[in-house]
C-alpha cells in the first residue's frame, strides 16, 4: 500500500482525458498533474527537446514524491527512449502498449491507422508497439499537426466548422486505406472525438490512448501492491502548468465537468 500521489504529465491540455478516466478508476487515489502549456505542442519539436522536456516533466513530478508516471503524452510515449525511462527508480508508463494491445483486440481484416503528432508518426513506436502483439498488422500513419493547437484554443464541439474542415483534410486521407481501427495517438484527440468519430464513420473502432492508459496504471498499482489504503476519502488532484492558469482552467473544467481553478498553479519548469 502507499498513500503518495500517481503523477500525470503531457505538453499541455491533453493528459486531462488521463485524468478524468483515472479519477474514475481509482477515486481515492491522489493526482498531480503537470500539462507544460508553454511549451506545447511538443509533437513538432525536434527528438533532442522533446527528450529534454521529458525529463524535466518528470524531474518536476518526482520533486512531488509520486509513487508511479504516467506519460499521458503522445509524443514523449513514443519518443522517450526505455533507459531514460527506467532511470527515476518508480514505475513509468506510457500510452504506446495499452493503445496497441487495445486497438490489436478489435482490429479485424482492415488496417490499423494511428493519428498522431509529426513527432509520433515519424517515431514508428505505435507500429513497433503493434507489431510485436499482431506481427501481420498492417499500420498506417497520420500526423495530424493542427489538432493540437485546437484542442489547446477552445475550437471544440462537433459543430465548430473549422476543426470539422481540418480533420476532414487530415482523416478522408487514412480513410482511403481499408482502415477498420484508429488509434487516437496523441491525448488530445479525444477532445475532439465527436468530430473524429463523425468522419471516420461507425465501422472504425477508435481507441483513446489516454483511455487505455489509465486502466493500464490502474491495473499495474494493484498488482505491485501501491494502492492508497485510505479508501474512505476522496482522492485529491493538484494542476500545475507553466503558463497561464486561466485557459487552462476554463477548458478543463468543461472537460472535467466540475470547475478547478483553485487547484491550479503556475510554475517555472
Ligand atoms: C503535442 O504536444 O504535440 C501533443 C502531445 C501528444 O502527443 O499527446
Amino acid at each position: 500500500m502507499d498513500n503518495r500521489s500517481i503523477g500525470v504529465f503531457d505538453s499541455g491540455l491533453g493528459g486531462l482525458t488521463t485524468v478524468k478516466e483515472l479519477k474514475e478508476l481509482l477515486p481515492h487515489e491522489d493526482i498531480v498533474y503537470f500539462g507544460d502549456t508553454s511549451r506545447v505542442p511538443y509533437g513538432s519539436r525536434s527528438r533532442d527537446t522533446i527528450i529534454k522536456y521529458a525529463k524535466q516533466d518528470i524531474r518536476f513530478l518526482t520533486g512531488h514524491n509520486v509513487k508511479m508516471i504516467i506519460i499521458a503524452c503522445g509524443t514523449v510515449s513514443s519518443v522517450l527512449p526505455e533507459e531514460v525511462a527506467g532511470s527515476f527508480g518508480i514505475p513509468i508508463i506510457r500510452v504506446l502498449n495499452p493503445a496497441a494491445q487495445a486497438a490489436c483486440a478489435v482490429n479485424r481484416d482492415g488496417a490499423i491507422g494511428v493519428i498522431g503528432t509529426q513527432a509520433t508518426v515519424r517515431s514508428g513506436a505505435y507500429g513497433k508497439a503493434i507489431r510485436s502483439i499482431k506481427p501481420t498488422a498492417r499500420v498506417i500513419g497520420k500526423a495530424c499537426p493542427l489538432f493540437v493547437p485546437l484542442v489547446e484554443n477552445g475550437f471544440l464541439g462537433p459543430d465548430n466548422q473549422v476543426t470539422r474542415l481540418v480533420a476532414e483534410g487530415y482523416l478522408n486521407d487514412i480513410k482511403k486505406e481499408n482502415i477498420d481501427t484508429v488509434i487516437m495517438g496523441c491525448t488530445h484527440y479525444p477532445l475532439l472525438y465527436d468530430v473524429i468519430s463523425d468522419i471516420l464513420g461507425s465501422e472504425i473502432t477508435l481507441i483513446d490512448a489516454g483511455r487505455e492508459t489509465a486502466h493500464f496504471a490502474a491495473a499495474t498499482l494493484k498488482s505491485m501492491g501501491l494502492m492508497n489504503e485510505d479508501t474512505a476519502r476522496a482522492g485529491r488532484a493538484e494542476y500545475y502548468v507553466s503558463d497561464r492558469i486561466d485557459d487552462f482552467s476554463e477548458i478543463a473544467a468543461r472537460f472535467l465537468g466540475s470547475s478547478i481553478k483553485g487547484d491550479v498553479s503556475t510554475i517555472d519548469i
